[in-house]
């Protein structure tokens, strides 16, 4: 059994920032040590002038989704090994139930997909593609026996994954009565489908028409729908995905201000970017950007308020929400008809250091940079602590960081299966240096030393903030 120290590093975590020394001891941190008083080991890894902080846990990727009549181009292969490049160390995936499908079909085709291919440690939530009888029972078996903890709903996609509001209510008095998180794709599909059909019918066919006819009424309405059953559901808890929209935030620090179970995340490409300056790009460029909820006005305040959101806990978690498509032949399925756009934006490989630039840039603090990658979302979806923290007994699941780094962005340097990026060119402060997943050197110096097949599924209890 190997023992290693990381020596001399800042180690951050949800409560700050210490110097300290850390021991592993195999695949788990054994011990934190004041510096200079740890024990001689074989095995010394310099974090001199670095910082030390735990793996990145990614709640929101979708390697292989069956969308918009292809397939999300990274596989588990390819997705685990960007993620962990990236500083990620674990990925929470959406297995799919399809309409029609068994629930328990559903998840033995994700641990198909999955098992055998994974660069780092893995885990499922559930999308329902159906809510009935039977899929409600399914319900009690997977929170019961297959560690999957978390179910996603849509209140957009009519025809698709789309859920009414009595199906809505009847999986979330099930989430209630068995301990599991409701998760919402909070808008109102059957609404935007009808903005879509009119803009076609004007001819407007460009990407830009994806975010003009998605509305962030239409994204506030379905959140405050969402609160509203839960709360019929004796408070079921409730986790709003990749809320990109001001109106929608409001909804969900009401409900936090009524003292509700409501959570919600947003992502990267939420706080950065724009409908105006990406998703319309001239000519088809936009499609690359074309992902829901939809990018949002940099004439609105939306980015400025989801990084307030973040640093008062309004937003707990930035997941990426890793939807990978290539623009060729795959967004380009919606040349002509923006409808038609496979949705997804692929940024697994860099939620660590887009969140580190908002560290730089005064937005967020160290340890809030640590806690809404890594701490709270292992919190949330009951992986702690097993994952999200360095603290003795957990994985030792390590990135060490460098602040005095650069990172360069660019589909010519990426690991993710993508032809291109939605950040290319984008230069950004901070460096991952050194990446550990259960106690084993993944990623040194930008050199990947890692492998498939050595990330593990992870079976998760319910979250850690329930009441
Ligand atoms: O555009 C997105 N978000 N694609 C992935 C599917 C989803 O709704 O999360
Ligand atoms: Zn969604
Ligand atoms: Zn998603």
């Amino acid at each position: 059994m190997s023992i290693k120290l990381i020596k001399g590093g800042t180690v951050v975590g949800p409560t700050g920032a210490i110097l300290a020394d850390v021991l592993i001891d195999g695949e788990t941190i054994a011990a934190l040590y004041a510096p200079g008083r740890a024990p001689e080991v074989e095995e010394t890894i310099d974090a001199s002038g670095k910082l030390v902080i735990p793996g990145a846990v990614d709640a929101h990727t979708h390697m292989e989704l069956p969308f918009g009549g292809t397939h999300a181009s990274d596989t588990f292969d390819t997705g685990t090994k960007a993620a962990a490049i990236g500083g990620t160390t674990t990925i929470i995936d959406f297995a799919v139930q399809r309409t029609g499908e068994v629930i328990q079909d559903g998840l033995a085709a994700w641990h198909g997909k999955a098992e055998g291919n994974c660069h780092i440690d893995y885990a499922f939530h559930m999308i329902m593609g159906g809510v009935d009888d039977e899929s409600l029972k399914a319900m009690d078996h997977l929170v019961a026996s297959e560690g999957i903890s978390s179910f996603k709903l849509f209140m957009a996609y009519p025809g698709v994954f789309y859920s009414d509001d009595g199906q809505i209510l009847r999986a979330m008095q099930k989430a209630r009565d068995n301990g599991a998180m409701i998760m919402m794709h909070a808008e109102n599909g059957p609404a935007i489908d009808v903005l879509v059909r009119q803009a076609l019918e004007r001819g407007e066919t460009d990407p830009i028409h994806h975010g003009l006819t998605r509305p962030q009424e239409l994204e506030a309405e379905a959140t405050s729908r969402a609160i509203w059953l839960a709360s019929v559901a004796a408070d079921c808890p409730l986790y709003i995905v990749h809320l990109s929209a001001s109106k929608a935030l409001d909804q969900v620090k009401n409900a936090r201000d009524l003292g509700k179970n409501v959570f919600a995340e947003t992502c990267p490409q939420y706080l950065y970017l724009t409908l105006e300056d990406q998703l319309g790009a001239p000519g088809f460029e936009g499609a690359k950007w074309v992902c829901s909820t939809p990018l949002r006005s940099k004439h609105e305040t939306h980015r400025a308020d989801l990084w307030q959101g973040l640093r008062t806990n309004d937003l707990s978690v930035v997941s990426t929400d890793h939807c990978p498509f290539c623009f060729k032949d795959q967004k380009e399925l919606g040349l002509g008809d923006f409808s038609k756009i496979p949705n997804g934006i692929g940024s697994v490989e860099h939620r660590v250091d887009l969140l580190y630039q908002g560290v730089v840039d005064g937005k967020l603090s160290l340890s809030r940079w640590v806690e809404t990658i890594a701490t709270t979302p292992a919190r949330m979806f009951g992986l702690f602590p097993k994952k999200g923290i360095i603290a003795p007994g957990s994985d030792a699941d390590v990135v060490i960081y460098d602040p005095a780094g650069r990172t360069r962005i660019s589909a010519e340097t990426h690991h993710m299966n993508m032809d291109h990026s939605a950040w290319e060119g984008w230069e950004i402060d901070g460096r991952v240096d050194t990446v550990l997943s259960r106690g084993e050197v993944i990623a040194s110096g930008g050199e990947y030393l890692g492998r498939a097949g050595r990330g593990q599924y992870v079976k998760r209890g319910l979250s850690d903030y329930l009441i």
